[in-house]
């Protein structure tokens, strides 16, 4: 059994679609710890299940085997109306386009899964909190075409965390960013990582990204890759050193 800081526990997950009479196999047994307050990076070519991976473990999809606990909860058959608070209350996702509703100014945007949640009586007030903390104080009443692509996406993080949840998703957060702008989106993330003592699944193709996580892992035509380990760190460290012969 998963120990009690482990937040994302995947086992043996598949996922399959059927296309006209055959049925595709996107995800062929996945078997992923992610520990609280980890960074693990997901990586792997176009096609790989990355995003449908992803969709699995926000909630968003259900897996067609495998079991799926999230923050201690099974949410591996729940029913829509729980998994829609699972999904509200402990996880926040953000996406390489940035989702924004086009209408709404960023303070509405970020207020969006308050309403959903029925807490709209501070609404405001917590989203100008949040949009203060990804930098964007001075930005509460624009809407998205007058952002930013960078800032666009602030806007959408301080959404996937107005909830407070302990789990951020990402797939390709970075990807529709030229470098600099990416590389301070991952600095707040990182930050907010930090100060907000989140846990981190971030789907990347860049290599350099990927590096900079606690841990990577590859997926490779619905598999996760051999050799790459995908326990945590702490259980790797807690591993009994081999002996040296003499
Ligand atoms: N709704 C669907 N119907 C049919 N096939 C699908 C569907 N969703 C995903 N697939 C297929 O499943 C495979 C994995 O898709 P997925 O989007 O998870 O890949 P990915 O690793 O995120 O790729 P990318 O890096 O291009 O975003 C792909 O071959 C894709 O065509
Ligand atoms: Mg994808």
């Amino acid at each position: 059994m998963a120990q009690s800081s482990t937040v994302i526990f995947a086992r043996n997950l598949t996922r399959s679609l059927p296309l006209g009479d055959r049925q595709i196999d996107i995800l062929k047994g996945v078997t992923l710890e992610v520990e609280r307050g980890e960074w693990l990076a997901l990586t792997g070519p176009s096609g790989s299940g990355k995003s449908t991976l992803l969709g699995l473990l926000a909630g968003i999809d259900t897996p067609t085997s495998g079991s799926l606990i999230v923050d201690g909860i099974d949410i591996t058959r729940l029913p829509e109306s729980k998994l829609a608070r699972v999904r509200n209350d402990k996880i926040g996702i953000v996406f390489q386009s940035f989702h924004l509703i086009p209408t709404l100014t960023a303070r509405e945007n970020v207020e969006v899964p308050l309403y959903v949640n029925a807490r709209a009586g501070r609404a405001r007030q917590l989203a100008e909190e949040m949009l203060t903390l990804v930098g964007l104080h001075d930005r509460m009443n624009h809407r998205p075409h007058q952002l930013s692509g960078g800032e666009q996406q602030r806007v959408a993080i301080a959404r996937a965390l107005i909830n407070r949840p302990s789990i951020l998703l990402a797939d390709e957060p970075t990807g529709n960013l030229d470098t600099r702008t990416g590389d301070a989106v991952l600095e707040l993330i990182g930050n907010l990582r930090r100060e907000l003592g989140l846990t981190v699944v971030m789907v990347t193709h860049d290599p350099l990204i990927a590096r900079a996580a606690d841990r990577e892992v590859h997926l490779l035509d619905g598999r996760l890759v051999d050799g790459l380990d995908s326990r945590p760190a702490s259980a790797r460290a807690a591993q009994p050193v081999l002996e040296v012969r003499s």
